[in-house]
């Protein structure tokens, strides 16, 4: 943990970690919120730099899922507050202070990236406000506060299966390379564990600094280690620019596979990557060409309200949030308080668009179906096509620990 939260720093500047006496007295007088007739959400992510796709695909899910089902939960009028945190972790903070005890907001939602979730996590505590992650998705991230939940997925939970699939499919030898921050670092570490463990040797693990990334070296030494396969993680929104650079170094005719967490194939990108992601096979929780009856009509709803745009697995992580919040309330019969919403919110279990969900218990991370996916046209676009399911997967990170 400690290591993550240093390279958080450094990547993005110091984080105020201290509370200012201001705010421990301000949120000493927030219980009045339980009592209110209107709720209020607050969505905070990314809607500016590197990291903008995130926030645009999640405040759409947000604003599709209250569209479909109303504003009205539990006799309570419902109100979203969207937040812009420009990726960085100080802003969220002010934010996230600011809607606690200006707005008196129930529930915190978003997170795009971890240091931002890691940001909030002792006000949550302190406040008693819950947070859910509907984005970030370093393993660690739910240990910081009793109030953090997640809809989105973890790292480990990713990479284990594509390094089960590797040595099930001849891949004996291989590079990783991922952002050097947490949750590169979680996959790094999960994918290596698991393919060592099968057999496999890792020759090299490559650190890209997540910060305008050029992997052109990086891509170099994949080449001249000559693997079976390089592992790739990068966050959402970051696929494109790896994929271009890794095809201009000739990796996509060297023979080496590339294999990755569905992160680098990201729904929001493939159009715009191309061809060159045509048979790369990667891992994750959610496909927009899920075959469900429940992810066609959420693919179809959320293209007619934004003009077409595909839904990747922010938009789903945020769906989700909200559609843990509604259920929550209901549970609740209407009672926002902080502590009845984390009891409320232990052990929920609904269908999602990706799947059949459920929030752990013990955990308050998310237990959901990792599919094997492999990137194929489907009527002229591309697709990460599910071809095998590993079921309710919960969290590896915190299931070793037990
Ligand atoms: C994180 C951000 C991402 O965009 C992603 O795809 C995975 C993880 C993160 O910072 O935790």
């Amino acid at each position: 943990m400690k290591s993550v939260r240093s390279l958080s720093r450094r990547l993005f500047g110091s984080l105020a970690l201290s509370t200012t006496l201001g705010l421990t007295t301000a949120l000493g007088l927030i219980g009045a919120s339980a009592a209110q007739d209107t709720i209020k959400i607050g969505l905070i992510v990314p809607m500016t730099g590197p990291s903008a796709s995130t926030g645009r695909q999640q405040e759409a899910a947000a604003k599709l899922f209250i569209q479909q089902n109303g504003t009205t939960v539990a006799g309570k009028k419902i109100e979203l507050i969207v937040k812009d945190d420009t990726g960085a972790p100080d802003t969220t903070k002010r934010l996230a202070q600011e809607l606690i005890v200006n707005d008196k907001a129930s529930v915190l939602l978003g997170f795009g990236l971890t240091p931002l979730a890691l940001a909030v996590a002792p006000l949550s505590t302190q406040a008693k406000v819950p947070q859910i992650v509907t984005a970030a998705a370093t393993a660690m991230i739910t240990e910081q506060s009793p109030f953090i939940f997640r809809t989105s997925f973890t790292l480990p939970q990713a990479s284990v299966p594509m390094a089960e699939w590797g040595l099930k499919n001849g891949i004996k030898k291989v590079v990783t390379l991922v952002s050097d921050y947490g949750p590169g670092l979680d996959a790094e570490k999960w994918f290596s564990d698991t393919i060592t463990k099968g057999g496999g040797t890792v020759v090299e693990n490559l650190r890209v600094p997540l910060r305008n990334p050029d992997f052109a070296p990086f891509l170099q030494r994949v080449k001249d280690a000559s693997p079976d396969a390089v592992f790739v993680f990068v966050p959402s929104g970051f696929g494109a620019t790896f994929m271009k650079q890794f095809s201009e170094r000739g990796l996509d005719k060297s023979g080496i596979k590339l294999i990755a967490t569905g992160d680098v194939t990201d729904d929001d990108l493939l159009q715009e990557i191309g061809d060159v992601s045509l048979g790369v096979v990667n891992t994750h929780h959610y496909s927009a060409s899920h075959n469900s009856p429940e992810n066609k009509a959420f693919v179809e709803a959320f293209k007619k309200a934004n003009n077409g745009m595909r839904p990747n697995f922010m938009a789903v992580g945020a769906y989700d949030g909200m559609a843990l919040v509604y259920k929550a309330l209901e549970k609740t019969k209407g009672n926002a308080d902080g502590e009845t919403l984390v009891a409320a919110m232990k052990g929920m279990s609904w269908t999602s668009v990706r799947g059949p969900v459920s929030i752990d218990p013990e955990t308050r991370d998310i237990i959901q179906n990792i599919y094997v996916r492999k990137v194929e046209k489907v009527n002229g676009e591309l697709y990460n096509q599910e071809f095998a399911t590993i079921e309710a997967v919960k969290d590896p990170f915190k299931a070793a620990k037990k």
